[in-house]
């Protein structure tokens, strides 16, 4: 029967059985999928695991240091971390085009990964947190280009012709399974429950171009929201609800308003905050979050960042918008 002890052990055996000697890379986002299914291959054959993070600079506050701590505990210290956030910056330089953004980060993010492999010596398989919806949803009868709405670019999009034998521990769990065995495993609630987070990160967050000084002024935003949010136990209860907080955060948008802060006239963009619940995603309401918490939160965006002097609240469900603004 299910439990999750059974199925680690189940899946320790079989990885060991699959790998042998050999060393699997892994590309890990330090989203619950990747993270759990390195642990459990960490489990299985440790130091023959070479997991790499790639630090593509679009992170939130505080977020690389917490995925590093949480992984490295899981990997006894050896996960690698590539600073790209230069070449990332690059690629994105002029682009505002939603999907073209996309494009420019999956493009960056697989010349990165390949170069890094390219190191590696005596690696046969490569690792992937694929559960059992995205096997079922890539079974789906094909969309037409028209239908995609957005690209979804994670971890998942690696170079097609790179030929190893792919490990996927995770492939027959639902995502409740796998927050499970992550919990059996010992990572952290923290990053269990932790909330989706798009592989193009601020990226698409950030409306028009995307440059490190208007990610400073997003990251530093998305802060005070997530940390007042937390602080009034609204974001990431364990189990989650149909009523909670399933998404969360901040996007600033490229446009500019008049303000007055003293006796100074001031002429700044504007900082929207998102809130939703959903079950699956595909749907969302927005929260109607207590008026003195958005009070707080915009009082505190306009006071402690600079270049943000407005800010409003999205009241928009999905459909008819989506949760992220590009
Ligand atoms: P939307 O905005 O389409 O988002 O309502 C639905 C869920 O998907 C996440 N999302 C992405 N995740 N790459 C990802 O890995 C992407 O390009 C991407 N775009 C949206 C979004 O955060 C939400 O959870």
């Amino acid at each position: 029967d299910w439990t999750p002890k059974h199925i680690i052990e189940k899946s320790v055996a079989d990885i060991r059985a699959q790998v042998g000697d050999a060393r699997v890379l892994a590309a890990v986002s330090g989203g619950v999928d990747s993270s759990v299914a390195a642990a459990l291959v960490h489990r299985a054959i440790g130091g023959q695991l070479c997991a790499l993070f790639v630090d593509n600079g679009l992170l939130r506050q505080g977020e690389l240091e917490s995925v590093q701590v949480a992984l490295n505990e899981h990997m006894d210290g050896s996960l690698n971390v590539l600073d790209a956030s230069q070449d990332f910056l690059s690629a994105l330089s002029g682009v505002t085009e939603p999907e073209a953004k996309r494009r420019a980060i999956g493009e960056t993010f697989i010349r990165k990964f390949e170069s890094f492999a390219r190191q590696q010596e005596n690696i046969d398989f490569l690792m992937q947190g694929t559960i059992y919806p995205d096997v079922i949803e890539s079974r789906a009868p094909e969309r037409s280009a028209a239908q995609v709405i957005k690209s979804h670019h994670n971890v998942g999009g690696l170079p097609k012709d790179m030929h190893f034998a792919l490990v996927e521990p995770l492939r027959y769990l639902f995502k409740d399974e796998v927050r499970r065995i992550g919990a059996a495993l010992g990572l952290p609630d923290e990053l269990i429950w932790r909330q989706p987070f798009p592989g193009p990160g601020l990226a698409v967050r950030c409306l028009g171009e995307v440059t490190a000084e208007r990610l400073a002024t997003l990251r530093a935003a998305d802060a005070i929201f997530t940390s007042e949010l937390r602080a009034a136990e609204l974001l990431e209860q364990p189990g989650g609800s149909d009523t909670g907080i399933a998404q969360a955060f901040v996007a600033l948008l490229p446009v500019k308003s008049v303000g007055v802060m003293g006796d100074q006239r001031t002429y700044q963009e504007t900082a929207v905050l998102r809130a939703v619940s959903s079950q699956d995603f595909m749907t969302a309401d927005w929260v109607r979050l207590p008026y003195e918490l958005l009070a707080r939160v915009s009082s505190r965006i306009v006071n402690e960042v600079k270049g943000v002097n407005r800010v409003v609240y999205d009241l928009t469900s999905k459909p008819p918008a989506t949760i992220e603004w590009e």
